[in-house]
C-alpha cells in the first residue's frame, strides 16, 4: 500500500486524537477542521471509545473469551485489544483488520505488533 500523507487518513486522523504519534501535517489540519466543526467532541468521543474499547475487552477476557477479531483497529496505541485480553490470559489471539495498516511511514503499525506477538495477526 502507497503511504500518502499528502491526504488524511481515518487511522492516522484518530491516531492524532488520541495524541499518538503516527500522523501527518495532513491528518492533523484535518482533526483540527473536524475540532473547529464538532467542538472538543470528536477528541473527546475518541478518547471515551478507547475506554470502553479497554473495558469491553477486559470483561470479555475475564468471562474467558480467548479469541477476538478487532475490525477497524486503528493504529496500535496503549493498552491495544491484544494487551487488554493478554493481561488476564497470555494465551489469548488477536487478530487486528483494517485497511489501512499503516505499514511503513508510521513510527509502529499493525505489522510490527504481529510480529513482535505469535499470538497477534494483521490483516487487511
Ligand atoms: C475510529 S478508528 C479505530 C477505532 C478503534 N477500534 C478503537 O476502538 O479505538 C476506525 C478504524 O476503522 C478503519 N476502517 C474504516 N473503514 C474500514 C473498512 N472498510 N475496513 C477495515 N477497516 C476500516 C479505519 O482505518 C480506522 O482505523
Amino acid at each position: 500500500m502507497d503511504l500518502r500523507i499528502d491526504r488524511p487518513t481515518p487511522a492516522r486522523v484518530y491516531d492524532y486524537f488520541l495524541g499518538g504519534k503516527d500522523n501527518y501535517a495532513s491528518d492533523r489540519q484535518a482533526a483540527e477542521q473536524i475540532t473547529q466543526a464538532l467542538g472538543n467532541g470528536a477528541a473527546e468521543g475518541a478518547r471515551e471509545n478507547r475506554l470502553f474499547l479497554r473495558r469491553v475487552v477486559a470483561w470479555l477476557a475475564r468471562a474467558g473469551i480467548d479469541q477476538f477479531i478487532d475490525i477497524g483497529a486503528g493504529l496500535p496505541t496503549q493498552d491495544n485489544t491484544h494487551q487488554v485480553a493478554q493481561r488476564f490470559n497470555p494465551d489469548a489471539r488477536v487478530v487486528y483488520v483494517d485497511n489501512d495498516r499503516c505499514n511503513s511511514g508510521c513510527v509502529h503499525g499493525l505489522d510490527d505488533v504481529a510480529h513482535a506477538n505469535e499470538q497477534v495477526s494483521a490483516l487487511s
